[in-house]
């Protein structure tokens, strides 16, 4: 089956990411959510990205017209009818995911692939849900979406060679770079990333270092982009908790337990840009 339309469920900023990137590569898509405040935020938010696309010169404001153009949003999941293909980008719970999963596979076509952006459930577990295991399976994005090269592909335990290979071409036609993981809680990417993220978070909670001293040492020490304090602020400090929630308790090993200064910011309602207040202010 040729894929022409992407259904994207979930606005917010890895879900506006991948239509973004989706409509970018000549994709129909259709982006769903919850509430049509959720749409609008997302759809404005792909809109100052290609707007600064266009001040740099690097598409025009006709491309920008066209790329707007191919994304419709809606709040209906109904219309998730219409796609061939699904990117579930919802929040990272798995009550949430499993229920969305069951809604997709009911609402679906039989030969649709449907797809999570999950960064640490269990691709096996979601897919076990569905009447569909074999064309269930994980595509995780990295934030932010239009920049971040990989795509971290994941097979579930019954997941189809055929299904695999075509979500690794689909991800290369995104522009994307896949790269195979397995399984298990975390996969690859947050399995590493994420308790070097809450150590930098007990560093802080310690006094080790203040947030500006952790991330210049991780910044100008060891060459990342940005030091991890602000990183786990672009992520969202609600799913670096989640995610460490699902390392904990998959791995059952108390050296992935999450810092108590994250479970407490988190329970403040700082959870980074998103809401002006993370360990930094915004
Ligand atoms: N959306 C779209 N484009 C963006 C952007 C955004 N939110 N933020 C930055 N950009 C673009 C800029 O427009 C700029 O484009 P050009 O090169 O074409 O000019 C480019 O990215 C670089 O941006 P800046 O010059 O403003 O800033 P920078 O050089 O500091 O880069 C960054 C910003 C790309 C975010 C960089 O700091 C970085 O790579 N940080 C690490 C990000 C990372 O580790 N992401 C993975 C998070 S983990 C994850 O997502 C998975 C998970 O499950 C939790």
């Amino acid at each position: 089956m040729e894929i022409k339309t992407i259904g994207v469920v979930g606005a917010g900023q890895m879900g506006s990411g991948i239509a973004q990137v989706a409509s970018q590569s000549g994709f129909q898509v259709i982006m769903n959510d919850i509430a049509d405040a959720f749409i609008q935020k997302g759809l404005s938010s792909i809109s100052k990205n290609l707007d600064r696309l266009v001040e740099k010169g690097k598409i025009t404001s006709e491309k920008k017209g066209e790329i707007v153009g191919r994304i419709k949003g809606t709040i209906q999941i109904k219309e998730m009818a219409e796609v061939d293909f699904v990117v579930e980008a919802a929040t990272e719970n798995e009550s949430l995911k499993l229920n969305l999963f069951k809604e997709l596979d009911q609402i679906c076509r039989k030969e649709v692939i449907l797809s999570t952006n999950t960064s640490s459930i269990s691709i096996t577990r979601i897919a076990s849900v569905t009447g569909r295991p074999s064309q269930v399976i994980g595509m995780h994005f990295m934030n932010p979406v239009p920049v971040m090269q990989l795509v971290e592909i994941i097979r579930g335990l019954q997941t189809s060679q055929e299904t695999f290979d075509l979500v690794k071409s689909l991800a290369e036609r995104l522009g994307k770079t896949p790269v195979e993981a397995n399984d298990f809680p975390g996969f690859i990417s947050n399995r590493i990333l994420m308790p070097m993220i809450n150590e930098a978070i007990y560093a802080l909670f310690e006094g080790v270092g203040t947030p500006e001293a952790i991330d210049t040492v991780m910044k100008l020490g060891m060459n990342h982009p940005m030091g991890p304090l602000a990183l786990a602020d672009l992520i969202g400090l609600d799913t670096c908790l989640a995610i460490m929630e699902v390392l904990y308790k998959g791995f059952g090993d108390p050296k992935y337990r999450p810092c108590p200064l994250l479970k407490k910011y988190v329970d403040a309602g700082y959870l980074g840009r998103k809401t002006g207040r993370g360990f930094y202010q915004y």
